[in-house]
């Protein structure tokens, strides 16, 4: 169920924000609605177009191919390889010696490279990889902290044909080792750590114990971050700078001639039900829409410095920290600790130091910054930013204000960008040129049409809230799900299977001038501080414990995180809950999930409301927490 400070109607109307003359003028796309006219009644021809951008080692023969719908193909018999778009193409002009990642490690150690050192470690790396005997098609798990070497990893793979599946480094032991298990990876990269809030983090410490959950990894490769001790074991486990001082790590390497519909990735998303499942995207439709979709919303010019400030680990620093910007020939920048460590002003200071342009980063981060108030960002010089950015959930219009004014001085739109593991890159977007309403995503991007229904399909009527869903498809979409293509139809496409539309599993409204306002999820997907978990994933890290028989998870309002977790726990016949308890099932919740998945409050309960076919109710849960009508109750078990 949406939250309830939505249900709220936003400001609708009352509130526009025009862009300036100069932003007008210096856009890539001046007139929005004649552009997507032209790419709604050409979307072939359009997505041809943008490809043509690419460097393609073969055109390919069909744009698009919908003869296996709903597993839509892209560019098919086209060859390409995204590393060779966005790196070694790159080295043919003077892009060569730009910087293409300006990396900040929180302790305030700084690298940078250009495009020609970047070449150089990927390839080095890769060869790395290949005499472990990573091949085209193999899934290379990659655990990381944000340092530069996780990219370096993730191109690396690509290069050579290996897919990635990146593990946020904020997950722990369980959701490591699932994920691992799942993909059936030999090899593991990982460091000993990272820095977050002035500590070292043990990401090889939790490596090793996922590694004894899922037995297939037999080579761990670990990079050197923070110098603390770390169990390593011989046969198995490589430090990085060793094997990078190795003559076999020579800075030459062939990039792989993969088709177009190849597997770049594996992201795992959490989803209504069971464990996350690994979304697939490929080279070729994948580099063109995250490449399109950042250069057009986020008008990049070659003098940019961009910023987005999000995680590799999850798809926002997939497509907009390492492929979309590199292929745009970007330089990016990367930070590795927390927004307000040593002091809450130390995201303005490095905007002042890089002269940043664009920052793009999520509302929790904003609402987080704005509450240590104005005086931290009005002490550094920000005249740098052109542009912001925001994405993961919701923006509420007083964040948005504060953004606004705070750190754009007014002067700079807000991209507020809707947009899913799922889709690859941005669906619903303001371009620098569209009037803003402080809280909607607005329109839809290029090539895309999207509507609010209800179960049927019929359209709401302007203003009222239903089921956000996607008419056709588009070159950035997930492929499948990793080893369970019926999950991916049964999922997404089942519900709308005579439209053939795409269901987002968002609720959203669209307004009388036809901009889209997201509401949020409507099933079991939980977004807390802007990052995706399942209620099924939490609820199975707690009946894991071994005094919990049943658990559900549910989401309240939360000022910051946007939304925040709280869990109803069943003990164990003869067990009595008591605070101690409650601590235990926090950390236990941590060590399994991540940090992210702890829940606010864990309450003891005799019962938890069900259908009479055994469905947790969480929806009866949540009205009882907020103090509202519980709904209908004709289904509740006795
Ligand atoms: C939510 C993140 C409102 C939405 C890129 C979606 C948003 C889910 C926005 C996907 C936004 C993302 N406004 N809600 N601008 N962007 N969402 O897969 O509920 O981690 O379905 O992808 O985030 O989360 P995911």
């Amino acid at each position: 169920m949406a939250d309830d400070k939505n249900k709220k109607s936003p400001v609708m109307d009352s509130e526009i924000f025009y862009p300036s003359k100069e932003i007008i003028e210096n856009a890539h796309i001046k007139d929005y609605e004649s552009m997507y006219k032209y790419s709604i009644e050409n979307r072939e021809k359009f997505w041809a177009e943008q490809a043509d951008n690419l460097e393609w080692f073969k055109k390919w023969d069909k744009v698009f191919d919908a003869s296996e719908a709903p597993f839509y193909k892209w560019y098919t018999g086209g060859k390409i390889n995204i590393v060779h778009n966005a790196i070694d193409r790159h080295l043919k002009s003077w892009r060569r010696n730009k910087i293409a990642i300006i990396w900040e490690g929180e302790p305030g150690d700084v690298r940078t490279l250009s495009y020609h050192a970047l070449d150089r470690e990927v390839s080095r790396f890769a060869n790395i990889l290949k005499s472990m005997g990573v091949v085209k098609g193999n899934i290379v798990t990659v655990y990381m902290p944000q340092i530069p070497e996780l990219a370096i990893a993730m191109l690396a793979c690509a290069k050579i044909g290996a897919a990635h599946s990146v593990v946020y480094g904020g997950f722990s032991i369980e959701a490591l080792a699932e994920r691992i298990k799942d993909a059936n990876s030999r090899i593991l990269i990982t460091a000993d750590g990272g820095f977050r809030r002035g500590k070292a983090t043990d990401l090889k410490g939790i490596a090793n114990d996922a590694m004894k959950r899922s037995p297939t990894i037999e080579v761990c490769i670990t990079v050197k971050r923070t110098g603390k001790e770390v169990y390593m074991e011989s046969g198995r486990d490589f430090w990085f700078h060793e094997l990078m001082s190795l003559p076999i790590a020579n800075p030459k390497c062939d990039t792989e001639v993969m088709d177009a519909e190849d597997l770049l990735f594996l992201l795992y998303s959490s989803g209504t039900t069971g464990q996350p499942k690994g979304l697939v995207h490929t080279h070729g439709g994948y580099a063109v829409f995250t490449s399109t979709t950042h250069k057009f919303v986020f008008d990049i010019k070659d003098e940019d410095r961009w910023w987005c400030a999000a995680d590799p680990g999850w798809i926002t620093g997939h497509s907009y920290i390492v492929y979309g910007p590199l292929i745009n020939g970007s330089t990016i920048i990367m930070y590795e600790g927390a927004p307000n460590h040593p002091y809450p002003n130390r995201w303005w200071q490095m905007i002042e130091k890089y002269g940043i342009n664009i920052l793009y980063t999520s509302p929790t981060a904003i609402r987080g910054l704005m509450r240590f108030g104005e005086a931290w960002p009005n002490r550094h010089d920000l005249s740098s930013l052109r542009l912001l950015g925001s994405v993961g959930e919701p923006i509420n219009p007083e964040a948005w204000r504060w953004y606004h004014r705070v750190i754009g001085k007014g002067k700079c739109p807000i991209m507020d960008t809707w947009w899913q593991t799922e889709t690859g890159g941005f669906m619903i977007t303001p371009f620098p040129v569209t009037p803003l309403k402080p809280g909607s995503v607005t329109k839809p991007f290029f090539g895309n049409e999207v509507a609010v229904v209800d179960d049927d399909g019929n359209e709401m009527p302007a203003g009222e809230e239903g089921k956000l869903v996607i008419k056709s498809p588009w070159p950035g979409m997930a492929r499948t799900i990793y080893g369970d293509s019926e999950r991916f139809r049964e999922v997404y496409w089942d519900d709308y299977k005579k439209q053939g539309w795409y269901k987002t599993g968002d609720s959203a409204r669209i307004d009388e001038d036809g901009y889209v306002w997201v509401i949020g999820r409507i099933d079991d997907v939980i977004k807390v501080s802007g990052y995706r978990l399942g209620t099924a994933e939490i609820e199975s890290a707690l009946v894991s414990h071994e005094q919990v028989t049943e658990a559900a998870a549910i989401t309240l309002p939360h000022e910051i995180k946007g939304n925040a977790i709280h869990v109803y726990v069943i003990l164990r016949d003869g067990v009595t809950g008591n605070p101690d308890l409650v601590e235990a099932l926090k950390k236990h919740v941590r060590n399994e999930i991540g940090p992210i998945a702890v829940p606010e409050t864990v309450t003891f309960a005799d019962k938890l409301p069900k259908t009479r076919s055994g469905k947790i109710m969480r929806r009866v849960l949540k009205a009882r927490a907020l103090g509202q009508d519980e709904g209908d109750l004709s289904t509740l078990e006795e």
